[in-house]
């Protein structure tokens, strides 16, 4: 797979004179141009490739890292609907700088195009799929001796935050009834066991032994108990300048809303309210596979919820493990409850920064869509390092204000909070309210109720799960390290 600029009279690379003057040739009789999305395919005689594929990216002035991944996702499916079983793809020369960001953005965006999930389909329909593009060449000039090792070491590490996506995308994909909390459980331990992280599971006795009443209440009207998972990778680098992270996922493996129950339309898609934890999963995955020299506990807080007999009401006073009151308006605001608990628990490991993840809220999605994440912080450094791992990873994030006159929304009454806020400023509200969790630790809340769940397949991602925060928050802990 060739790449041309527009205006240009060649490829960007030489393969051979034979393909370089079939290629002028077409570009002259404009079979072809340089303009980003154009594409022709030839096959010659006696080379080392079956098929030439050439493709515009457009003004090379203009390709960037963000322009790489999407041209490399849909250069995957163009590979996948010729059947090509393995793929050299050239990469244009960009400035030395950009290099690694471009070679990384290239893996990313070709290996995300090839997940499926198809698992749940019978063998027939596997038949018929398209057959997977199995091996990636990537075809740089110009390099050699350190440079090149490098860039193959950052080629394998985005391999594996791709496999870390995948994992989340997968546990995201999965039905609910298929993925309860204490299966969600099995598979973080068997997980951790692979990897060699450190795991335990908290049970439903355990968690109200450890007065997390949140979550015990959350998970009480469901007949799949509650399960908080604790993961912890890189004690050892665990220093006097003490620099560990926390990362905190939502893991509600079904939201029905509960006794304040959901609409029906829509309500499958509440499978994935466990994406904050499938995130956390993926990225635990992944630095331990790729060995980052850093201290991270994973935290997962996961219930499924449930209308029933046994089930919270609305009315209900909780308590959370930090002593605060909350008083119940709604059951289906209940992310922020259970995320309660396992942030005090986050807070009590004492470190450096807290960053959750959660589908926390629809407000979210109407307020900044499918593509933009929330990000809703205490502490501007981290809000800044937080922008900047958003800009290299591609996972877009936007901060909202936590000014002090939204807490007045989630005062209660007779408790020391209310779990609503109100309809204004919704995503705002519910982040104010995790706030009042993490003590004065440095703490970052990241909705992905938007991101996570893909309204349409893409060329990026074919499912609705997207894996959403991966990425994103291995590139701060790597940034970090
Ligand atoms: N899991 C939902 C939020 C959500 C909605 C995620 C749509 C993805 C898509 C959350 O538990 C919820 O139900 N939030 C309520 C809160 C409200 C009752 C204050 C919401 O956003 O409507
Ligand atoms: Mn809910
Ligand atoms: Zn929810």
């Amino acid at each position: 797979m060739l790449p041309i600029a527009e205006k240009g009279k060649k490829p960007l690379l030489s393969l051979s004179q034979k393909i370089d003057t079939k290629c002028t040739d077409l570009i002259k009789k404009k079979r072809v141009s340089g303009k980003s999305g154009e594409q022709a395919i030839f096959y010659p005689d006696n080379e080392k490739f079956e098929a030439v594929y050439l493709f515009g990216i457009g003004a090379l002035k203009e390709f960037s890292a963000q322009k790489a991944r999407s041209t490399a996702a849909s250069l995957y499916h163009d590979a996948e609907d010729h059947n090509f079983a393995s793929v050299a793809l050239a990469i244009p020369a960009v400035k030395e700088k950009e290099q690694k960001a471009v070679l990384r953005a290239v893996v990313d965006g070709f290996l995300s195009a090839s997940y499926r999930f198809d698992s749940y389909k019978g063998t027939k329909e596997q038949e018929k799929k398209k057959q997977p593009v199995k091996k990636l060449t990537i075809v740089l000039a110009g390099l050699s001796g350190s440079k090149l090792k490098e860039l193959k070491i950052t080629m394998s590490l985005q391999q594996k935050i791709c496999c870390g996506v995948f994992a989340a995308r997968d546990l995201a994909n999965t039905p609910s009834s298929d993925l309860t909390p204490p299966l969600l459980a099995d598979k973080a331990v068997e997980m951790c066991k692979k990897e060699g992280i450190k795991v335990s599971v908290f049970d439903k006795k355990k968690i109200k032994s450890m007065n997390m009443g949140c979550l015990s209440a959350v998970g009480r009207g469901s007949s799949s108990e509650p399960r908080l998972i604790i993961m912890e990778h890189g004690k050892e680098f665990k220093n006097e300048k003490n620099d560990t992270v926390a990362i905190v996922g939502k893991g509600i493996t079904f939201d029905s809303g509960g006794i304040s129950l959901k609409p029906g339309a829509g309500m499958d898609e509440m499978k994935m309210d466990m994406s904050g934890a499938a995130a956390v999963f993926g990225i635990m995955q992944t630095i331990a596979q790729i060995g980052l020299k850093r201290h991270v506990i994973g935290i997962i807080t996961s219930a499924e919820n449930m209308p029933s007999g046994a089930a919270y009401k609305p009315g209900d006073i909780l308590t959370a493990r930090n002593g605060k009151t909350i008083e119940v308006l709604n059951t289906d605001a209940e992310g922020r409850l259970i995320l309660s608990d396992a942030l005090c628990y986050a807070a009590e490991q004492k470190p450096k920064v807290i960053i959750d993840l959660a589908t926390l809220t629809g407000a979210c999605l109407v307020a900044l869509g499918t593509t933009v994440a929330a990000l809703i912080s205490n502490n501007d450094t981290l809000v800044k390092e937080m922008k900047e791992a958003s800009k290299s990873s591609g996972e877009q994030l936007w901060q909202l204000p936590s000014y002090d006159e939204f807490r007045e929304q989630i005062k209660s009454d007779i408790a020391d909070l209310k779990n609503v806020g109100g309809r204004n400023a919704g995503t705002i509200t519910a982040g104010l309210f995790l706030e009042e969790f993490v003590d004065d630790t440095p703490w970052a809340h990241i909705d992905i109720a938007g991101t996570a769940m893909q309204p349409k397949p893409t060329p990026l991602c074919s499912t609705k799960g997207s894996g959403f925060g991966v990425k994103l928050v291995v590139e701060y802990l790597q940034r970090k390290a």
